[in-house]
C-alpha cells in the first residue's frame, strides 16, 4: 500500500478515521446508485446501515473494498485512499494487484456464506491465510481452531458446509474473514437468509466482535442489534444518506418523513 502523502490522510496521531467516505458517487450506466455518500467511522466504532431495497447499501460496501469502481468522491480506509492513487488533483486506478493487497485488510461477510462446499470448516478458514498471506500451514491451523472456538464451533472443524446449519455456516464465514486479521469488517445482511431461530447465534458472535474493538459496518434490519451495538445508525434511501446519528435517537425520534415511513414498515 502506498504511503505517499498524497495518497493518504493518515495524520499519524491516532485520530485518522478507520473509514472516511467523501461524496462517493457510483453509477451503473445511466442509473445513479450512490449520489454523494459521506460518512466517517472511527476506530473501534460500529456503524449500522439501513434502508429500502435498491437504496445502494451493498454497492456502498462493495466500493469500500473496491469491488466496484467509484465514479466520483474518495474512500479512505485507515488513511489510505482505496483503489486509486492521487496525483495532484487527478486520480488513477490502482493495479488489480495493489487493490487486492488493500482488500486483504477488509473482512467481508455476505448474506450467502460463500464457503467452499468441498472443504471442511477448518480448511475454509485456513485457505486465505496460507494462500494469500503465505502463513505456515501449522500456524494457520492453530489460529483457525482458535477462531472456530471463538465463534462457538470448536467441534465442527471437520464438518463440510452442507453438514452445518445456516447459522453455523455464517459463523464459519465470520471466522474465515477474521483469519486474515482485518482492520475492519463489513457485513452485508449477514442474518437475512437465516431461519429466525438461527439469527441470534450470529448476532451474538458479531456483538462479541464489536465488544472486542473491531471496526464494523453492518447492513442489517435487526433493529435490536443496531440499537444495542451500533455507535451510529445511517438511513440510506435512493443513493443518499437521509439521516444518521445515535441509533437510539434515530429509532425513537426519526427526523425525516422517509425515515419514519421506512421504520414504520419494518418495526
Ligand atoms: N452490477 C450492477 N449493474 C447494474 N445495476 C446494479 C448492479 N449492482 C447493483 N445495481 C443496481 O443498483 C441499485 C442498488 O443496488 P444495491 O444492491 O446496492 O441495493 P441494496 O440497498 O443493497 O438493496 P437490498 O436491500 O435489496 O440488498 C439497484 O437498483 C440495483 O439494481
Ligand atoms: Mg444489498
Amino acid at each position: 500500500m502506498s504511503t505517499a502523502a498524497s495518497d493518504s490522510t493518515n495524520l499519524g496521531d491516532g485520530s485518522t478515521p478507520m473509514i472516511l467516505a467523501q461524496q462517493v458517487c457510483k453509477n451503473f450506466g445511466s442509473l445513479q446508485v450512490l449520489k454523494g455518500i459521506s460518512l466517517e467511522v472511527t476506530r473501534g466504532e460500529v456503524l449500522c446501515m439501513i434502508g429500502p431495497s435498491g437504496s445502494g447499501k451493498s454497492t456502498f460496501l462493495r466500493c469500500i473494498n473496491h469491488l466496484e469502481q467509484v465514479n466520483a468522491g474518495r474512500l479512505y480506509v485507515d488513511g489510505d485512499l482505496i483503489g486509486y492513487r492521487e496525483k495532484g488533483d487527478r486520480i488513477y486506478e490502482m493495479s488489480p494487484r495493489a487493490a487486492a493487497r488493500q482488500r486483504r485488510d477488509i473482512g467481508m461477510v455476505f448474506q450467502h456464506f460463500n464457503l467452499f462446499p468441498h472443504r471442511t470448516a477448518l480448511d475454509n478458514i485456513v485457505e486465505a491465510p496460507t494462500q494469500v498471506k503465505k502463513i505456515r500451514k501449522a500456524d494457520a491451523i492453530t489460529r483457525a481452531k482458535e477462531l472456530l472456538d471463538r465463534v462457538g464451533l470448536a467441534d465442527k472443524a471437520d464438518s463440510y458446509p452442507s453438514q452445518l446449519s445456516g447459522g453455523q455456516q455464517q459463523r464459519v464465514a465470520i471466522a474465515r474473514a477474521l483469519a486474515m486479521d482485518p482492520k475492519l469488517m463489513l457485513f452485508d445482511e449477514p442474518t437475512s437468509a437465516l431461519d429466525p431461530e438461527l439469527v441470534g447465534e450470529v448476532l451474538g458472535v458479531m456483538r462479541e466482535l464489536a465488544a472486542s474493538g473491531m471496526t464494523m459496518i453492518v447492513v442489517t434490519h435487526e433493529m435490536g442489534f443496531a440499537r444495542e451495538v451500533a455507535d451510529q445508525l445511517v438511513f440510506m434511501d435512493a443513493g443518499v444518506v437521509v439521516e444518521s446519528g445515535n441509533p437510539r435517537e434515530v429509532l425513537a425520534n426519526p427526523q425525516h418523513d422517509r425515515t419514519k415511513a421506512f421504520l414504520s414498515r419494518i418495526l
